[in-house]
C-alpha cells in the first residue's frame, strides 16, 4: 500500500515540477524561433529609369522598369518583391523601408547624375538603411552590378570614383582575397559552391565601369568595406568583384547571378550549366536568408497585397530582341496607386 502511495507521490511531484519546466522550455523555444526568423520576407526592389531600348519600343509610355530576372531571383529563394519607386520624397523611402525586410538594387545602365533617378533614390535608401541598422534592426541591402557600384557611390557621399572597365560578356571565376572566409557573404557557403566560384567561369560580367581597390582608397572607403574577391577585365585592369560593409549587412556583386538563372539571350556568354546554377542560387539563398532576420511588416494585409509586384503586368521583352527575357514596366502614375499611409 505505502509503496503504491509513495510511487503516486513521486509521480505527482514529477508532474508538478517537471511538467511546467518542460512546457516553459517548449513555449520559449517556439517563441524564440519565431522571433528569430521571419519566414514571409518581403523585399523592396528599386526601380530604374526606363531602359532606352524599352523606350524605343514603347515611346514615352513608361517611366521606370525592373527586369523580371531580379523578381524571380528573390522569389526563387523564398521571398516576395515590392517595387520601390524612383523620384519620390524622403518620407516615402522612410515609409517603405519600415515595411520591407531588405532592399535589392538591380543592375542596369542608367546614369548616377539623373535627377529623381536610381542614384538619388539609392542615396536616400542607403542613409535610412544605415539608421535602421544603427538602432539595432537588421536590414540588408544587396547590390548587383550597377547596384554594387551604387553601394560604394552612396557610401562615398556621391563622389564618383568608378573606373572605366572593359568587362562585357565576360564569365569569370572569383579570385578570393585571403580573408574572404571571415565575411558574412561566404562564411557559411558550402565547399562545393566555393569550389565552383573559385575555379569555374561562372560569374557573368557585363559592366563598363568598375570599382578598383585604388578607387575605394581614393574615397576613403578602404576601412568601411571588406573586399572579398577581385577579377581582371579584358584589358587586365583589376577590379573588385564582391565586397561587403564591415558594420552593416550591405553586400555588392559586380557580376549578375540572376542572369545565370533567368536570362536566356544568346551570344552574350551567360553560363547556364549546373555549376553556374548552383553558384547563383547560393547568392539568392544568402540574401533572402538575411532578410528573414528582419521583422518589418506592412500595416495591414490589404496594404501588403496592394504593394506587391503581382499588381503589375510583366512583358515578354525577349520577343523583340531585348536582352531581358521579361520586364515589369511602370507608368509614372503607378507610383501613386498604392495605399501608403504616411501618417502614423
Ligand atoms: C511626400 O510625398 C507624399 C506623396 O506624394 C506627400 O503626401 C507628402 O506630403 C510628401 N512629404 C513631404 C515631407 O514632402
Ligand atoms: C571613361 O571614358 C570616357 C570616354 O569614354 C572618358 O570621358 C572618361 O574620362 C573616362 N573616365 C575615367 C575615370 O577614366
Ligand atoms: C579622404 O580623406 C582625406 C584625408 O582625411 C581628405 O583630405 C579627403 O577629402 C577625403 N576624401 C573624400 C572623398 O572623402
Ligand atoms: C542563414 O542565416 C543563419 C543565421 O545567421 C546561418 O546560420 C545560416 O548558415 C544562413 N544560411 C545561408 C544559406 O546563408
Ligand atoms: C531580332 O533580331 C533578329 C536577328 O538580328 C532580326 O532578324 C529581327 O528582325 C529582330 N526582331 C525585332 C523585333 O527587332
Amino acid at each position: 500500500m505505502s509503496r503504491i502511495f509513495l510511487s503516486f507521490l513521486i509521480m505527482c511531484f514529477t508532474m508538478s515540477v517537471l511538467l511546467p519546466i518542460l512546457l516553459t522550455a517548449f513555449v520559449f523555444t517556439v517563441e524564440r524561433t519565431e522571433a528569430e526568423s521571419n519566414n514571409r520576407p518581403i523585399i523592396g526592389i528599386l526601380t530604374q529609369e526606363i531602359h532606352y531600348k524599352l523606350n524605343e519600343k514603347f515611346p514615352n509610355q513608361y517611366h521606370s522598369y525592373i527586369a523580371a530576372s531580379y523578381v524571380k531571383f528573390v522569389e526563387g529563394a523564398g521571398a516576395r518583391p515590392v517595387p520601390i519607386w524612383i523620384g519620390r520624397n524622403d518620407s516615402y523611402y522612410e515609409d517603405i523601408l519600415s515595411k520591407v525586410n531588405g532592399v535589392l538594387w538591380p543592375g542596369g545602365s542608367t546614369y548616377f547624375f539623373q535627377k529623381e533617378g536610381y542614384a538619388d533614390a539609392g542615396v536616400v535608401i542607403y542613409r535610412i538603411a544605415k539608421e535602421i541598422n544603427a538602432r539595432g534592426e537588421y536590414f540588408p541591402i544587396f547590390g548587383i552590378c550597377l547596384g554594387f557600384e551604387l553601394l560604394t557611390y552612396a557610401a562615398a557621399n556621391r563622389v564618383e570614383h568608378r573606373s572605366n572597365c572593359s568587362s562585357k560578356n565576360q564569365p569569370l571565376p572569383l579570385e578570393f582575397t585571403d580573408d574572404f572566409r571571415e565575411s558574412n557573404l561566404f562564411k557559411n557557403a558550402p565547399p562545393d559552391v566555393l569550389g565552383i566560384l573559385a575555379e569555374e567561369y561562372v560569374t557573368a560580367n557585363y559592366h563598363r565601369y568598375c570599382v578598383t581597390r585604388k578607387d575605394l582608397h581614393r574615397v576613403n572607403l578602404t576601412d568601411e568595406f571588406h573586399v572579398l574577391s577581385l577579377n581582371r577585365d579584358r584589358e587586365g585592369l583589376e577590379f573588385i568583384s564582391t565586397l561587403e560593409h564591415r558594420q552593416f549587412p550591405f553586400y555588392g556583386l559586380q557580376f549578375h547571378p540572376e542572369k545565370n538563372l533567368y536570362e536566356w539571350v544568346t551570344g552574350k556568354n551567360i553560363p547556364h550549366g549546373t555549376s553556374a546554377t548552383v553558384a547563383s542560387q547560393y547568392f539568392a539563398n544568402f540574401f533572402v536568408n538575411e532578410t528573414r532576420k528582419n521583422s518589418h511588416e506592412f500595416r495591414t494585409k490589404e496594404e501588403e497585397e496592394r504593394s506587391l509586384i503581382y499588381n503589375y503586368p510583366v512583358t515578354y521583352t525577349a520577343l523583340w530582341n531585348s536582352s531581358f527575357q521579361q520586364c515589369y514596366m511602370f507608368k509614372k502614375s503607378d507610383r501613386n496607386s498604392l495605399l501608403i499611409e504616411n501618417d502614423v
